[in-house]
């Protein structure tokens, strides 16, 4: 089901953002709730991620970002890490085998090398062969810390300062950005974070910094596609003034 027509983002009435991030949280309450395993409720959370990304993919939105696992969830047990990662092998292989029916692209920010080699081997394959479509980009936030990420970059700079190829004071937020695993991807429009929790969580820090924010207590696997259209109207009746003041 379509709630929102497709419309250009431009048409100023009911402009789709051109990107949406996502906190998927709430998925261990939902399953306690139900007297149910948290990994029941990871697995409940993949279907909401499924249904969510082809709503997005419906209303014509660019960019869509989940935060999948980040770099603190390996403090929980062996058991839970396991499933969330089986529940991702498990997408990727269905979304390669489906590409050309959902010409999804996909991209992965965060340090992969920590992952299994099934995994980092299926996120690049899906990430090469989705290269070439042009509809929605879904970003997998995987082993993803927005701190780690501000310090990969900053090494990655000041390893081009020690090699000659760049000089610290003519660094600018445009370079600084490419630097980042978001590269040549636009900053979210609006992040939403589902399960009462209002915190951001290292999540996109950079990219965050003019973000829209919308918190809903709905915990992620009841979020529905009428959730995302409220986030969306909730984003439209926003100011965006970026430190400036409205014309
Ligand atoms: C946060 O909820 C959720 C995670 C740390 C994992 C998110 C992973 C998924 C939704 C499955 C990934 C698979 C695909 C295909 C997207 P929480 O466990 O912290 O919830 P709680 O705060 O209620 O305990």
């Amino acid at each position: 089901m379509r709630l929102f027509q497709k419309k250009n983002p431009q048409t100023p009435e009911r402009p789709v953002p051109a990107h949406i991030a996502i906190i998927m949280d709430g998925n261990g309450r939902w399953a306690k709730k139900r007297g149910l395993p948290r990994t029941a409720g990871h697995k409940a959370g993949a279907e909401t991620f499924r249904r969510i990304a082809n709503y997005a993919k419906s209303i014509g939105l660019k960019y869509l970002t989940v935060y999948a696992f980040s770099t603190e969830n390996w403090k929980r047990s062996e058991e839970e890490v396991s499933a969330i990662m089986e529940l991702l092998e498990r997408y990727l292989r269905e979304a390669i085998a489906d590409m050309d029916k959902n010409q999804v692209r996909f991209c992965f920010f965060g340090d992969l090398s920590r992952l299994s080699p099934q995994l980092q081997q299926e996120a690049a394959l899906a990430a090469e062969r989705s290269k070439k479509y042009a509809g929605v980009q879904v970003n997998f936030c995987l082993n993803y810390g927005g701190r780690d990420e501000i310090l990969r970059a900053a090494r990655r700079f000041a390893r081009q300062c020690v090699d000659g190829q760049a000089v610290p004071e003519e660094l600018t937020q445009a370079q600084f950005s490419d630097l980042l695993y978001s590269a040549g991807v636009p900053d979210p429009d609006l992040i939403i974070r589902p399960s009462g929790e209002i915190r951001t969580s290292n999540f996109l820090l950079w990219q965050s910094a003019y973000s829209e924010y919308y918190f809903t207590d709905t915990l992620w696997p009841d979020f529905t596609a009428r959730d995302l259209e409220k986030a969306i109207a909730s984003y439209n009746h926003r100011s965006r003034r970026y430190g400036g003041v409205k014309k």
